[in-house]
């Protein structure tokens, strides 16, 4: 089996609580999570994004955190870009990759085998959903982009809104590297672990909130990207998980309460946000041939989805 260890939006902040999100909390509850997850035997750690609130100073603190549970926990991290994490000021916002042991654009992929299972190898094919944004924008012709494919996914089910400009949106050239690199896994017979900040799917039944309430009585599709919870192109992203069987889940984080849903065989899992959990939350991620199993610890849920 494959265990790694995840954790979503920490968005750490040298900050008063607002709207329920206890910024200067996180600094306690990274540093327990990090001691269990340093205990456990995992593979890596993965941060959904997200790991700051905003500006540099505030970044460069988590930056300590990560290093110090790297250096002396053994713990290695893995990272998703967040939307957040360009929160930064303007001349900074090139270095984010870097601070994350990234380069730009900010997407990539690994394999994972499994030692007592050569059959079980599973990809993650890491994804930056704020490749083209406003806030992530490093020059002129980078914001005009951004403003230009805004434009393109206004919301004309929803009086014509442009699309919420703290999400974003991936590349042609990131969605081509997506499509080519589930056709290698595919032909090579690997189980795929899609990992992006930004949600796709969930069924409403796991939704989790006090607004939701009503959605939970009934199980329905919900699709991020239609109520803008997304990357601004979900659908498209969507439209060639689906043309891959070597899908099996998409890992998620960006809306704090969490959820989950299985569609077409994939198991969606959203993390919950610890900024925003009182409990703290992370979880342990199993890997298996035929099932992935989620460990959820604190507040937050666990899930098993076995598949063919
Ligand atoms: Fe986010």
């Amino acid at each position: 089996m494959i265990r790694f260890a995840a954790v979503a939006d920490l968005q750490y902040g040298d900050l008063d609580e607002t709207i329920g999100r206890t910024y200067r909390d996180s600094i306690q509850k990274f540093l327990i999570s990090a001691g269990e997850i340093s205990r456990a035997d995992i593979e890596f750690a993965m941060n959904f994004g997200d790991a700051w609130q905003s500006d540099w100073s505030n970044a460069l603190a988590v930056r300590e955190l990560f290093h110090v549970s790297e250096k002396y926990a053994g713990i290695t991290w893995r990272h998703v870009l967040g939307n957040h994490d360009f929160h930064v000021e303007k001349d900074k916002k090139s270095e984010v990759y870097g601070l994350l042991g990234l380069e730009k654009p900010g997407y990539y992929d690994f394999l994972v085998a499994d030692p007592e299972d050569a059959k079980n190898r599973w990809r993650f094919v890491v994804l930056n959903g704020n490749e083209i944004s406003e806030y992530a924008s490093e020059t002129k012709e980078e914001r005009e982009r951004a403003k230009a494919e805004r434009e393109r996914w206004r919301r004309t089910d929803a009086d014509n809104k442009l699309p919420a400009e703290w999400n974003g949106s991936l590349s042609q050239t990131q969605l081509d590297w997506v499509e080519r690199t589930l056709s290698e896994a595919d032909a090579n017979g690997e189980n795929v672990a899609v990992c992006s900040h930004f949600p796709l799917y969930a069924q409403s039944k796991t939704l989790d909130s006090p607004r939701t309430k009503l959605a939970s009585l009934v199980n329905l599709d919900v699709f991020y990207f239609r109520l803008g919870i997304s990357t601004w192109n979900g659908s498209d992203l969507l439209e060639i998980l689906d043309r891959h069987a070597c899908v099996k889940a998409y890992l998620a984080g960006h809306l704090h309460e969490g959820s989950y849903g299985v569609r077409n065989n994939v198991a969606h899992v959203t993390f919950k946000g610890v900024v925003e959990t009182p409990k703290n939350c992370y979880a342990f991620v199993e890997l298996h041939k035929n099932a992935i199993v989620v460990d959820g610890r604190l507040a937050q849920p666990s899930y098993r989805h076995e598949f063919e």
